[in-house]
């Protein structure tokens, strides 16, 4: 049996974010999780009963003084992703930082030289831009049979704020609400199939719920450099769920339509319990294991990410079921992109990938500080014209890397 060298890794933030990955750690041979650090002694123990072996920490700096640890996985909450991101990197870690990868552009930087000076690897990770529809999608575009690509469409309607929050995601200084938390989801994905290079930002942003100070709904009118239009828009308040949009879909995506309808009112008279509800999504937590741990496979449907369309001289190609749908004057095909694949973990595997394959196999990290910066910089665009009312221009936008996915099969219908 061949031995495969595995990367040690150590989670920064035990919390939902950091439910999420964990399957994908635990099932892949070429990962080892040694270490995890949280502030909360509950979810320490929750970690050590799932990862006997593993060490925990109360504290982020401890965690990189352990010598065991190659490489940070950072889920902790927004306003410390720069913090613990620096930490990690001056203590010589590899790290992955969740989406948004900081609050402002300066902390950007600053986690990007701090990389660059420690001779770490920064991978700004997570975001639904790595899903194998997504890179389906621009395997397909750059393949050039379709002609030209002609304009990017991303919507999205979702449940995401009647989710339980923390005061900190409440806040929008600390990185709360819908464009900072889910902004970069659509925008990486825009970027990853228009090529990187957006010229210019015009957006509005909502927010129209009493309960919930923060952003709930965005509109952007994105343009590139060489004039290709995009609109993305994400609306949280899960009234209509886009999970209904296709045939195989339904009206729930955390909850149901009675569900939501309930958290609504208890968020109106203050009876709900929010820190409990949060704390079952956590590690060990009632929910986390229905929603986290699911074992069947489960279909697509537009959810936080929403529905991407490519259209292009002569196709419009979008997510599948399985994989994606190519409208062309061959008509409407589907290739299934997922086929031997884990579903669910399989799809959460792209970040550890490239993490693996960059410290261990020495290849590029393609989802860099520079790059997770220049997303960054389009979901502040999106907020400060919304403040000033004007289009924004970027001045931050980085190319997606020649070579990326090279070896991602480009998707031929049967
Ligand atoms: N990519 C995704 O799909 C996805 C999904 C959920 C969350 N996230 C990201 O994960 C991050 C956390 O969000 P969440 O919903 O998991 O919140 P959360 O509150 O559940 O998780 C944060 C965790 O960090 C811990 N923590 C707080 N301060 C800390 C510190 N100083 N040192 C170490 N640990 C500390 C908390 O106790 C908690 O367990 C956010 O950046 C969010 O955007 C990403």
């Amino acid at each position: 049996m061949v031995q495969v060298q595995t990367l040690k890794i150590g989670m920064i933030g035990i919390g939902v974010g950091g439910a999420e990955i964990l399957p994908a750690m635990e099932a892949m041979d070429s990962i080892d999780v040694v270490a995890g650090a949280d502030i909360v002694p509950a979810t320490l123990e929750r970690f050590a009963d799932r990862f006997p072996s593993a060490k925990t920490y109360s504290s982020a700096e401890d965690l990189c003084g352990d010598p065991d640890v190659e490489a940070v996985w950072i889920s902790s909450p927004n306003r410390f992703h720069a913090e613990h991101t620096i930490l990690a990197a001056n203590h010589g870690k590899h790290v992955v930082v969740e989406k948004p990868m900081a609050v402002t552009l300066a902390d950007a930087e600053r986690m990007v030289e701090a990389a660059d000076k420690n001779s770490v690897k920064l991978l700004a990770g997570h975001t639904r831009a790595f899903t194998l529809p997504i890179r389906a999608i621009r395997r397909v575009i750059e393949s050039g049979k379709y002609g030209q690509l002609r304009a990017l469409n991303i919507w999205s309607y979702s449940d995401w704020m009647l989710r339980p929050r923390t005061a900190d995601e409440l806040d929008l200084n600390q990185g709360g609400g819908i464009p900072y938390r889910q902004g970069p989801h659509q925008v990486d994905t825009v970027r990853l199939l228009g090529g990187g290079m957006l010229r210019s930002v015009r957006a509005q942003v909502g927010q129209w719920m009493p309960e919930r100070p923060i952003p709930g709904y965005y509109s952007a009118f994105l343009e590139f450099e060489n004039g290709t239009p995009a609109t993305i828009s994400h609306n949280g308040y899960g009234y209509f769920l886009g999970a209904e949009l296709v045939p195989w879909g339904h009206d729930r995506q955390r909850y149901t339509a009675s569900e939501r309808a309930s958290i609504r009112a208890q968020l109106r008279d203050g009876t709900r319990a929010e820190g409990d509800e949060k704390q079952a999504l956590r590690i060990g937590g009632e929910q986390e294991r229905i929603i986290f741990r699911r074992n069947e496979p489960e279909p697509w449907v537009p959810e936080d990410m929403g529905m991407a369309i490519a259209s292009l001289d002569r196709a419009d190609i979008r997510q599948a079921r399985y994989g994606i749908y190519i409208h062309s004057d061959a008509g409407k095909q589907e290739v299934n992109v997922l086929a031997g694949r884990e579903m669910g973990v399989g799809q959460r595997r792209a970040e550890l990938e490239e993490l693996y394959n960059s410290v261990v196999g020495g290849q590029p990290v393609w989802h860099d500080g520079r790059w997770g910066m220049a997303t960054l910089e389009v979901c502040l665009g999106i907020m400060q014209s919304a403040r000033e009312r004007k289009e924004i221009r970027l001045q931050h936008q980085v190319p997606v890397p020649d070579g990326y996915d090279a070896d991602f099969p480009i998707p031929e219908p049967a």
